[in-house]
C-alpha cells in the first residue's frame, strides 16, 4: 500500500475506507447491521486501515458499527487510523468537546486519529471551534485535525486558528468533479502539505466523462474504477475513501494504488 507522509510524521495510506451508508444514511437502519459488519470486516481482512465516518452518518451509528467491527477483528486500533466528524451545527466550544465525547463513546475508542469540521457553515464560530479541537489535541482525545468542503479562504483561517499543522481538507474529487482543482484548492494543499482527501472518487456520473478510460483500464487488465482511484491516488497529495460494500470492488479498490499510469494516460484522463 502507498502511502502520504506529512513532515508532521503523519502517515495515512493513499486508499482508506468510506463509511457513508454503513448503519443507514440519514437515521441508523438496524436492518442493515449484517451487512454493514460484513462490508467492514472484509475490509478489515483486506487490509484497510483508514476508516472515514461522521457522526450524522446513521444519526452515528455508522460510528458504532466501525467501533464494533474493530473490536471484533482483533487488531491493533493502534495501527488503524480512524477519522470522524463534527457537524456544523455543533461547531461552539462546548458542543465541539460533547460532539467528540460522543462520536468516542459510539466507536468506544480513546482518541480519533483525524478529526473534521464536516462542513463550512454560514457565521461559524471558527475561534471557538478551534479553541475545542485545540484542547482536544492536548487531552489526546484527538492526533489531527481537518476540515472538509472548505474553501482556499476558510482552509487558511482554520490554519490561522489551529495549534497544529491541518492535515487534510476533503472534498469531491473524481475523474468527472474537478471542482476542487478549478477553485485551486488541489495546488494549495500540495504546495502547503496538506491532503486533499478525494469522497465520492468513483461515483457513477465520473466513470462515463471520459471516452479513454475503458481502453487505458483495458491495457492495464484493471476495471474503470480501479483507474479512477489510480489517477487520483498517483496525484501527489491527493488519498482516498472509496466506499463499497463489495468484497471484490474493496479489493479492487485497494489494489488500485498498485496501477502505475503513464505520464500519457494521466494526461489523457487529465
Ligand atoms: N465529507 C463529505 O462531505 C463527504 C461526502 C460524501 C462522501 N464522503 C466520504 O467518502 C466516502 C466515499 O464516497 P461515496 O460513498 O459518496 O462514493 P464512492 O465511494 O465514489 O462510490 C460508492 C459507490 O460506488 C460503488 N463502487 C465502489 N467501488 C467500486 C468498484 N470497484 N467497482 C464498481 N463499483 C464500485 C459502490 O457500490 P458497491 O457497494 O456495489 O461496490 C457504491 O455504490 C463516503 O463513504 C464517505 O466516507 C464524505
Amino acid at each position: 500500500m502507498n502511502y502520504e507522509i506529512l513532515p508532521n510524521g503523519l502517515s495515512v495510506p493513499k486508499i482508506g475506507f468510506g463509511c457513508w451508508k454503513i448503519g443507514g444514511e440519514h437515521s441508523a437502519d438496524p436492518s442493515l447491521d449484517g451487512w454493514s459488519l460484513a462490508a467492514l470486516r472484509s475490509a478489515l481482512e483486506l487490509g484497510y486501515t483508514h476508516f472515514d465516518t461522521a457522526e450524522t452518518y446513521a444519526k452515528g451509528h455508522s460510528e458504532e458499527l466501525t467501533g464494533q467491527a474493530v473490536r471484533e477483528s482483533g487488531i491493533d486500533r493502534e495501527s488503524l487510523l480512524i477519522t470522524s466528524k463534527v457537524t456544523p451545527a455543533h461547531l461552539g466550544y462546548q458542543s465541539v468537546l460533547d460532539a467528540c465525547a460522543g462520536s468516542l463513546r459510539r466507536l468506544q475508542m480513546d482518541y480519533l486519529d483525524i478529526y473534521l469540521i464536516h462542513w463550512p457553515a454560514p457565521n461559524m464560530p471558527l475561534e471557538d471551534t478551534f479553541r475545542a479541537f485545540n484542547q482536544l489535541v492536548e487531552e489526546e482525545k484527538v492526533r489531527h485535525i481537518g476540515v472538509s468542503n472548505f474553501s482556499v479562504e476558510q482552509l487558511q483561517r482554520s490554519q490561522a486558528l489551529c495549534a497544529t499543522p491541518i492535515v487534510t481538507n476533503q472534498v469531491p474529487y473524481s475523474l468527472g468533479d474537478r471542482s476542487y482543482v478549478k477553485n485551486g484548492m488541489l495546488a494549495y494543499c500540495q504546495e502547503n502539505d496538506i491532503l486533499l482527501t478525494a469522497y465520492s472518487p468513483v461515483a457513477q456520473s465520473g466513470m462515463k466523462i471520459n471516452p479513454a478510460l475503458g481502453s487505458i483500464a483495458d491495457a492495464h487488465g484493471a476495471t474503470v474504477q480501479q483507474i479512477a482511484l489510480a489517477w487520483l491516488v498517483q496525484q501527489k497529495r491527493v488519498i482516498t475513501i472509496p466506499m463499497s460494500g463489495n468484497p471484490k470492488h474493496q479489493a479492487d479498490n485497494l489494489a488500485a494504488a498498485g496501477i502505475v499510469l503513464s505520464e500519457a494516460e494521466m494526461q489523457i484522463l487529465g
